[in-house]
């Protein structure tokens, strides 16, 4: 078994703090450890991503946002996440190809069985062997996500959606989490940070004793 484990949940779930915790740990463990993101785990997909997030791309149609998604993790998989499997790290990755099924699918209301066929070109079918999925209601995860964004004075595309999409994006998960229970955690995102770290790294602890 192969370890790349995903952290994926809408805006503001806390997949990035917690992530960060995670690696922070593993670390100290010495676990050999590659921690990415998509859009952004390589040069070319934070160029991709500047032109996803940018907030004047409110035009944007739906198709374009799942080729520059894709585009970017086709990048991502050949030139990072393979190479550090191959080399036998755990890869830690904020969001990936669920994250297209939730949000192009659910969300924007792309056929799934196009995604399907776009998305495992472009993961040249790489499967998560864990995933992480972050829930909670989507106007708590928004509001937490607008408050970072603001003071760190930025600003995205996608948190100005409507709550509806949001709510949609949220659904889409857990439906995706349903029908592969094997594969999916479902973590309640709404306690506070350390209460779900406990949780996040019993689940990747677990998951690592067993792959040994
Ligand atoms: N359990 C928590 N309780 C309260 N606030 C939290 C919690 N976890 C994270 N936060 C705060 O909420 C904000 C969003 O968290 P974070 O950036 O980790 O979410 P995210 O899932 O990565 O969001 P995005 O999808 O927008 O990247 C941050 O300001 C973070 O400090
Ligand atoms: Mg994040």
């Amino acid at each position: 078994m192969q370890g790349l484990i995903t952290f994926e949940g809408i805006e503001g779930s806390g997949k990035s703090t917690q992530i960060k915790l995670a690696s922070d740990y593993l670390l100290q463990k010495k676990i050999p450890l590659f921690v990415t993101s998509e859009p952004s785990g390589t040069d070319i997909g934070r160029k991709i991503g500047g032109i996803l997030f940018d907030p004047y791309h409110d035009y944007m149609c739906a198709e374009t946002e799942l080729f520059l998604f894709c585009a970017a993790r086709a990048q991502h998989v050949r030139e990072k996440i393979i190479p550090a499997l191959n080399a036998g790290k755990v890869v830690l990755c904020d969001r990936f190809y669920d994250a297209t099924y939730a949000y192009q699918g659910f969300g924007r209301g792309l056929s799934r069985d196009i995604i399907k066929t776009i998305n495992d070109y472009s993961s040249l079918n790489l499967k998560p062997d864990l995933t992480l999925l972050f829930d909670l209601p989507a106007e708590t995860g928004l509001k937490r996500a607008i408050l970072r964004n603001n003071s760190l004075n930025t600003s995205d595309r996608f948190e100005k959606e409507n709550i509806a999409f949001h709510n949609r994006v949220r659904e889409g998960y857990l439906n995706i989490c349903k029908s592969e229970p094997g594969r999916f955690r479902l973590i309640d995102a709404t306690p506070d940070v350390d209460i779900i770290q406990k949780e996040v790294l019993a689940h990747i602890m677990d998951f690592i004793n067993k792959r040994k």
